[in-house]
């Protein structure tokens, strides 16, 4: 799979989310659906997306026991997305049992990706809470490196830790990155960020863009200028 642009869609309605992708009248964005769209609307939303030409990334980043992950994954799989995820932290075991689970009869599968730390836990709360010493960096690349071991396909990391992915993990290792803006845009809560061309210069192979492009006055405009950094 080639290189791409995925417009997270952060909507609380299946209208909402139609009402927008209707609007891409020239090409089919690669789209992805989050906990809040999902967990409102249910697997319809994802079959309407599908059927209406779009590829999707499932971001529902499943974590409990091998055995529960590996029969969700099995129920997933028959959504026939593109990518799905977990979270490494629940162990490599886990992660076979979803690679396991997502594998459809015939030997096909979504990619299946590893979040590591999310953006939104800091150095201090991940030694002070979550118990784990050593720099964000390490544990980053030690999960991608378990994923990778796992037979996972990559990880979903912040831009600026995808070199570093890559440099452990190979470059066929998959690094799906969230925290892009463009260079005059705003921020918005988002800390670590970079450019859709500086992510295309650190190694990314997909990234995920919300706001810049759904809260912009001309969301298809704003699309393909990202596209545009991005792949060319
Ligand atoms: O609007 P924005 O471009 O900030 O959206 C980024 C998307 O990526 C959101 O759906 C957010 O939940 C997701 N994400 C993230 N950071 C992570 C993992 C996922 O921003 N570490």
């Amino acid at each position: 799979m080639k290189k791409d642009v995925i417009i997270a869609c952060d909507f609380a309605s299946a209208a909402e989310t139609y009402a927008f992708l209707d609007r891409f009248t020239e090409e089919k964005p690669f789209v992805k659906i989050g906990m809040e769209l999902y967990y409102a609307e249910g697997p319809v939303i994802v079959r309407e997306i599908r059927r209406r030409g779009h590829s999707v990334f499932l971001d529902l980043k499943l974590h409990d026991i091998p055995n529960t992950v590996e029969k969700a994954m099995r129920v997933l799989s028959h959504l026939d997305v593109q990518m799905v995820n977990l979270h490494a932290a629940g162990t490599k075991a886990m992660m076979e049992a979803a690679l396991k689970g997502l594998t459809r009869e015939d030997g096909t599968r979504p990619i299946l990706l590893a979040v590591t730390q999310l953006t939104s836990t800091s150095e201090e709360r991940m030694h002070d809470e979550l118990l784990i010493s050593g720099s964000i960096a390490d544990c980053v690349c030690h999960y991608a490196q378990m994923a990778k071991e796992a037979g996972l396909d990559g990880v979903v990391c912040s831009p600026l830790e995808a070199g570093m992915v890559k440099e452990r993990c190979g470059k066929e290792f998959l690094t799906v990155t969230p925290g892009i803006r463009f260079a005059d845009g705003n921020k918005g809560d988002q800390v670590r960020i970079t450019t859709p061309a500086r992510a295309k210069e650190i190694g990314s192979d997909f990234i995920v863009v919300g706001r810049p492009i759904t809260a912009a006055e001309d969301p298809i405009a704003a699309y393909r200028k990202c596209v545009k950094e991005f792949r060319e």
